[in-house]
């Protein structure tokens, strides 16, 4: 029988919170095998005391006070599942300060704070875990950290946003609305509290800056990760991409090249016969090129309670059975890199156009003129949907590669021009 007890605090229970109240209370004699104590819930840290819940706890164990989590004697292990910024990191620097180890699954905080709170939690002698602040189930912390150290990592791609996976797949596969997609995959717990930061990018922003410094042993601040969302898609772009042979996902995109990396998130052409192109759903998936490993991609859900509370778990498991056998952790591998970012003017890629033109003579040839002023090089033009009355047509362009710098000069020049009625679209080609 073990007697000796782990407590557990706290911040937040949500979707993720809820998840890992759940596992904590149903499987305690499973967590106490593996840990070699039991792990007890001592408090938890809520907004609104009256809010229907997942998971059902004695009302005793909630309050509205974060100090009544952190500051308990009996907790030894905070937990931070509230999300956002200011008040997440106060809490987990006071949790820190007072000497508590800290899981969390917040990469908003991981991604802008994670050097200075491991170096706060470094002096404190206590650890910071965060695995599920990337990829919500998928193991992905503890493989760069401990499994890959072994290789030069050159680069990643990867889908890193259930919510936006999600968005795609039903877009493309049964021509859903993008609202109503967008409603789904909140009912299911996969959306931030505030959505945009899944549809505009920034959620993977956070995610790709968490890898890529863990990769590349560099801190990549996500403030120097270009990012943009899936907003501008529409039906078509998902159809015309088919035709062409590619399927669009929102991919997060790291790569190094000697002192230089490059980072950025955006919507992505791929072609439909890859392995990211087949990630569908909230599933995600992060490829990444080590010289030793080769390729190899880690799979898996990337949103919802239980995925991510198993990494959360996991986090809380490692973390007690530090504690319960006197194990004093390494610490992180350290990032002293200091690695340059590659700036987005610089970035190469292949490019899809959509154009609405007049449909008259002339027309392509003046819009090959503005491209090749550029230095950018056509490799397929198809003219779509004509509509007489108005005299008008839709082209989609597929270019060689060249650099967005050349790229975002020429879309000023294609708009300037008479015959283009409205640039309707333009997404990189990758891979
Ligand atoms: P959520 O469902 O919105 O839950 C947030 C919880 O924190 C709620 O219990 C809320 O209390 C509490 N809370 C928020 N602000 C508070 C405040 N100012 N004072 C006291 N309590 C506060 O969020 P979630 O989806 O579980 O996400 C939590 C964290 O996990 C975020 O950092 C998120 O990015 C990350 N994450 C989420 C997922 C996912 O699939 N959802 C996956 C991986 C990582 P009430 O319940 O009383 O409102
Ligand atoms: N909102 C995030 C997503 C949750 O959809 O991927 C998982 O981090």
């Amino acid at each position: 029988v073990n007697t000796k007890e782990i407590g557990i605090g706290l911040l937040g229970v949500g979707t993720v919170g809820g998840g890992v109240a759940r596992v904590l209370l149903e499987k305690g004699e499973v967590l106490a095998g593996q840990t070699g104590c039991r792990l007890v819930l001592r408090k938890a840290l809520v907004r609104d005391l009256g809010r229907a819940r997942s998971v059902s706890l004695s009302p005793d164990l909630l309050t509205l006070k974060p100090e009544e989590v952190i500051e308990r004697p009996d907790v030894d292990v905070v937990v931070e599942l509230m999300g956002g910024e200011g008040l997440a990191l106060k809490c987990m620097e006071s949790a820190l300060a007072h000497g508590k180890h800290l899981v969390t699954a917040n990469k908003e905080v991981m991604a802008k704070h994670g050097p200075s709170l491991l170096a706060l939690a470094q002096k404190n002698g206590v650890e910071v875990r965060y695995e599920g602040s990337v990829g919500g189930g998928i193991p992905l912390i503890a493989p760069f950290q401990r499994d890959l150290v072994a290789n030069e990592i050159s680069a990643i791609h990867s889908i890193l946003n259930g919510t936006t996976n999600y968005i795609l797949t039903r877009m493309a596969d049964d021509g859903m609305d993008f609202s109503v997609a967008l409603q789904q995959a909140q009912d299911r717990g996969y959306a931030e509290a505030d959505p945009t930061y899944d549809i505009e990018g920034i959620d993977a922003k956070f995610k790709l800056s968490i890898l890529a410094s863990l990769a590349f042993r560099s801190w990549v601040n996500p403030k120097d990760v270009f990012s943009e969302g899936i907003s501008r898609l529409e039906a078509k772009d998902f159809r015309y991409a088919r035709e062409f042979g590619y399927a669009i996902k929102l991919l997060a995109i790291a790569k190094k090249s000697g002192d230089f990396v490059e980072a950025r998130v955006h919507p992505v052409l791929i072609a439909d016969d890859s392995l990211l192109a087949q990630v569908r759903g909230v599933f995600n998936a992060v490829q990444v090129e080590g010289d030793l490993v080769g390729r190899i991609i880690l799979f898996g859900r990337g949103a919802g309670a239980q995925p991510t509370a198993s990494a959360v778990m996991a986090d809380i498991v490692a973390v007690s059975r530090n504690i319960m056998y006197r194990i004093k952790p390494a610490g992180l591998l350290p990032m002293v890199g200091k690695l340059k970012m590659k700036p987005m003017s610089e970035v190469e890629s292949r490019y899809y156009l959509r154009l609405n033109v007049f449909d008259q003579p002339g027309v392509l040839a003046q819009i090959a003129t503005v491209l090749g002023s550029n230095r950018i090089s056509i490799s397929q033009v198809i003219q779509k949907e004509t509509d007489e009355a108005l005299q008008s047509a839709e082209i989609v362009i597929m270019t060689h590669v060249a650099r967005e710098e050349a790229m975002q000069r020429a879309l000023v020049g294609l708009g300037s021009l008479g015959v283009v009625r409205k640039i309707n679209n333009f997404v990189r080609v990758e891979m």
